[in-house]
This record gives structure tokens, C-alpha cells and sequence, in this order.
């Protein structure tokens, strides 16, 4: 028995949830669920968009579920990531079969450090303009490396490549791959490179194959996550994990898309991918794959798909149509 947050949210984070859950109830995994409110519709009538209680709740689980927040989604998520330390962003690039994916057979991940870099914000008026501070720290750099490494060990990927900007931001970007290196030391079976981010961006167009783990510091990771959703196909496909040593949060990379929210047209798909992340990150692999596996079929059939897929089945039909393909297994 799992313990798992649920934070269903606002808008089409509420739709998405209810389908990701309907499908996750045809598996033999037994969850424990604790709905906890968040978003703007709780801020409306509490005025706070973040509860304690909210916190204590993700902070007493195993793992969270995560639907979208609307404009509060700054304070929502970027404080839970702030609170349980969620320091690495996983952002999958692999394309499925029924999509508008650009490429065939793409499969990478992006290990994106998630706490420091230029994302901090610290920023400054000056005589002349602003400036903003770049921090890069040894410590956030070795761990996130050394995510990357482990992910990639775990998960049988063969190859990690650094993206930074180390030949002009040759003290922060520098530390951070002469980091890098020195954490690959450690993973001898695995292949390293390191790019910079302007070429990796170029690549992505017309070389994603070269990629397999990629680890990068907090914008450039930002940046190309969203290149890499570009690459195959669409926000209503994307997932994501946020994740720290003691917790994962798990999240599609959209938000409450105010002009579906209530009509029952949202594709799960981003909502149903992040908990199969979840599902891997409790390290029931068999019942990620289940799951995947049975989305793939749905996909690749185009028949009961949303309308951004190119069919006219609203959420939940789609969300049947995958829990019937586990269950005709
Ligand atoms: P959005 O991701 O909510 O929607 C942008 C567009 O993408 C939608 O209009 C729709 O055409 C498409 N789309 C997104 N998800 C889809 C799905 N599941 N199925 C089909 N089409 C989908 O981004 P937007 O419009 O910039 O922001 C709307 C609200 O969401 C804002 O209040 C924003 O602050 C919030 N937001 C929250 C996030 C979070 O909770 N992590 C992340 C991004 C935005
Ligand atoms: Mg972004």
C-alpha cells in the first residue's frame, strides 16, 4: 500500500486527475490517496493558494500527484519544490506512436537542476540597467550529476551528456561540468560528453538520436525541456517528475488551460505519463509499463483520442479506453 498525495487543483489538472486515477485502479498496486487542496479556486475561498495542511500532506507520502494550478501555479509549485527540496526536474523526450511527434523512436530524458542557477531571480537595478546573479554551488552541481548518473545506471541508459555554457561562464558553467566529470569517475560503464547549450539546441533539431541522459543546470534545462516538448508533439502529451531525496512529485508540464477547463476535452495523456513516472519512482516497474503500454495502444489505434489527437473522445472515454486495454490483458 502506497501513500500518495493527491493534488487534483484547478482547471483541467481536476479532469486529468480523475482519468490518471481511473486507469491507475485497474492495477494490482493498492494506493492510499489524501486529496489536499491547492490553486486558485482554494485561494478564492481561503485566500491562500498553498495550505500548511497541504504541505504536511505531500510531506507525510510517498510520492505526489499532481494535476495543474492556475495563476497561482508560482506560488503552488515552485514553493512545493522550495519546501520538500525537490531538486531535480525530469523532463522525458520520447516520442508515441499517433502523434505529432517529429521523430520516430525518440527516447531521452532532461535532468534539470532544479534550485539555483540564473533561476533564482536574485536581481538588481543599476545605475546602467539590472543585473541578475548566476549561482552555481558544488554541492547542487555534484547531485544533480550524480542524479543523472544513477538514472541513468537504474534505467539502463548507456550514455550522459553535460549542457552548460562553460567557454563564457567559465567560473559558474565551468564548475558545473568540471563537476561533472569528476562525479563520471564514479559510473566508469557509462559514455560522458558535454555540449554547449547553443549547439545541444541545434541537435535536438537535427540529431535528438545522439542524446540519452542529458543533465544541465536550471534555464538551460527550463529552455530545452520545452524544445524537447516541441520535438514530440504537444503540452497534452508532456509529463514531468520533480524529485528529492526524501520525495517525487509527479506533474504534467501544463497548466489549468482555462479554455478547455469544465468541457471534458483535456488529453490525459501528460496527466496518465507522469504517474507511470510515479509509478517507476516507487519502483513498480511492471505496473509503469502496464499502464504505458496500454496508453501506447490507445494512441496508436488514434481511434478514442481527444481532439488534439485528431479524435473527438472526450477525457474519460479515453481514459476507459486505456483502463480497458489493462484489463483485456
Ligand atoms: P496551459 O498549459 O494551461 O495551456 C496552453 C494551451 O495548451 C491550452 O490552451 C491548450 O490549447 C493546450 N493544452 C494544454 N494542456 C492540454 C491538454 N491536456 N489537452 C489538450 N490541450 C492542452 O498554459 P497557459 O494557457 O499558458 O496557462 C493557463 C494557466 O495555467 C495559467 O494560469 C498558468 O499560470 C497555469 N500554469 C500552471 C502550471 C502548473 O500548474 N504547473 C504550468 C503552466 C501554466
Ligand atoms: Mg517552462
Amino acid at each position: 500500500m502506497y501513500k500518495i498525495a493527491v493534488i487534483p487543483g484547478d482547471g483541467i489538472g481536476k479532469e486529468v486527475m480523475e482519468a490518471a486515477l481511473h486507469i491507475l485502479g485497474a492495477l494490482d498496486v493498492e494506493f492510499d490517496y489524501t486529496f489536499a487542496e491547492a490553486g486558485d479556486e482554494y485561494e478564492a475561498v481561503s485566500g491562500i493558494a498553498l495550505p500548511q495542511e497541504t504541505i504536511d500532506i505531500v510531506k507525510n507520502s510517498q510520492a505526489c500527484l499532481f494535476g495543474a494550478a492556475g495563476e497561482s501555479a508560482a506560488d503552488v509549485i515552485v514553493k512545493l519544490r522550495q519546501e520538500l527540496d525537490l531538486y531535480v526536474n525530469l523532463r522525458p523526450v520520447k516520442s508515441y506512436p499517433g502523434t505529432k511527434s517529429l521523430y520516430d523512436d525518440l527516447d531521452f530524458v532532461i535532468v534539470r537542476e532544479n534550485t539555483e542557477g540564473l533561476y533564482i531571480g536574485i536581481e538588481k537595478e543599476t545605475e546602467e540597467g539590472a543585473t541578475a546573479l548566476n549561482v552555481v554551488t558544488r554541492k547542487a552541481s555534484e547531485r544533480i550529476c550524480r542524479f543523472a548518473f544513477e538514472y541513468a545506471k537504474k534505467t539502463g541508459r548507456s550514455k550522459v551528456t553535460a549542457v552548460h555554457k562553460a567557454n563564457v561562464l567559465k567560473k559558474t558553467d565551468g564548475l558545473f561540468k568540471e563537476t561533472f566529470y569528476k562525479v563520471a569517475e564514479d559510473f566508469s560503464d557509462i559514455e560522458t560528453d558535454d555540449r554547449y547549450v547553443d549547439a545541444a539546441a541545434m541537435f535536438f533539431i537535427t540529431n535528438p538520436y545522439m542524446f540519452d541522459v542529458i543533465v544541465t543546470t536550471n534555464l538551460f534545462g527550463d529552455i530545452l525541456s520545452d524544445e524537447g516538448a516541441g520535438l514530440v508533439g504537444g503540452l497534452g502529451l508532456i509529463p514531468s517528475a520533480n524529485i528529492g531525496e526524501n520525495h517525487g512529485l509527479f506533474e504534467p508540464v501544463h497548466g489549468s488551460a482555462p479554455r478547455h477547463a469544465g468541457k471534458g476535452t483535456a488529453n490525459p495523456s501528460a496527466m496518465i505519463l507522469s504517474a507511470v513516472l510515479m509509478l517507476d519512482y516507487i519502483e513498480e516497474h511492471d505496473a509503469a509499463r502496464t499502464v504505458e503500454n496500454a496508453l501506447i495502444e490507445v494512441l496508436s489505434e488514434s481511434k478514442v483520442v481527444t481532439r488534439d489527437l485528431g479524435g473527438s473522445a472526450s477525457t474519460m472515454e479515453m481514459a476507459r479506453e486505456v483502463r480497458s486495454k489493462i484489463e483485456d490483458k
